[in-house]
């Protein structure tokens, strides 16, 4: 799994480069000048943050991370690419927001952060990424402390799965089984931020489905509060407000530490025969 972590590094790095430049999914100046670049659907279904320690995983360059720093959390957000976490640091020297930026692969947080937190967040575009969503999940409870919550807002499986080109809407059009959760590879491909850029390094990424989330999360040791779908994107960026809205292209998930004692009672799949 470290050659595909490695070569996601080198896209995430030549990514942020083009990000940085800014546009309307990163809208760089009007955030400096004191936009929240958080939608409203996080900001309401994760509550008040005010004095809460929030760790952001994948935080990308930071300006979410940076956001919930603006509503009142003591922030600290991770991720792998160097260059994005280089410039999350000059961000907030910049804006005079304080907050923890560390450069890390998720999975090795647990070596360079012991810290508890009242809130995991991950959001739009995170978990495609991840190989391991049981591990992932892991080490998201691992940082949370009795009574915190891990909440995740990110693209729906369904939405993944469909091809975007040909369905518009219809079911019946898909670019690989909803099941098959093998890697796929792409060599270079459309930015989501800049439409007229084409990445130059490969990308590798793992689809997963609605209960391979749910039973990853389940099995970390949360109790699960709530799962949404939204049937479209308006929760996020234009480049995809093309979608139709007769699927779900959104989910979010809140689950809390669970209490100690507390048991699930749910049939893992892998278990039936
Ligand atoms: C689509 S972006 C997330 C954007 C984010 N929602 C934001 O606030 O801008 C995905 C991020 O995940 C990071 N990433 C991907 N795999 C990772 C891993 N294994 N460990 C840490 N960061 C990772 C990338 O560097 C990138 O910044």
């Amino acid at each position: 799994m470290e050659k595909e972590i490695e070569l996601n590094k080198k896209l995430w790095d030549e990514l942020t480069d083009v990000h940085l430049k800014g546009s309307d999914i990163y809208p760089i100046d009007e955030f400096k000048n004191g936009l929240n670049t958080l939608k409203k659907v996080e900001i309401q279904e994760v509550g008040d943050v005010n004095q809460k320690n929030l760790l952001h995983l994948q935080c990308h360059f930071g300006m979410d991370t940076l956001s919930w720093a603006r509503l009142g959390a003591n922030v600290v957000g991770v991720d792998f690419s160097e260059k994005a976490i280089n410039a999350a640091d000059r961000l907030s020297r910049e804006i005079g927001v304080g907050a923890k930026f560390i450069n890390s692969d998720i999975f090795s947080l647990p070596e360079k952060l012991n810290q508890k937190f009242d809130i995991v967040f991950a959001s739009y575009g995170a978990l495609y990424w991840i190989p391991d969503l049981k591990k992932w999940c892991q080490v998201a409870s691992s940082f949370l402390s009795e009574g915190g919550f891990l909440y995740i807002i990110d693209s729906h499986p369904v939405h993944r799965f469909l091809d975007e080109n040909k369905s518009a809407g219809d079911l019946s059009q898909y670019k690989f089984s909803y099941f098959d959760t093998s890697s796929k590879r792409c060599e270079s491909g459309t930015d989501y931020a800049d439409l007229n850029y084409t990445s130059k390094s490969p990308e590798i990424g793992w689809h997963f489905t609605v209960s391979d989330l749910l039973n990853a999360i389940a099995k970390s040791g949360l109790c699960i509060n709530f799962f949404n779908e939204f049937p479209y994107s308006k929760v996020q960026a234009k480049a995809w407000e093309t979608s139709a809205d007769n699927y779900p292209v959104f989910f979010s998930v809140k689950a809390s530490k669970a209490e100690p004692g507390a048991s699930h009672n749910r049939t893992d799949p892998a278990t039936l025969t």
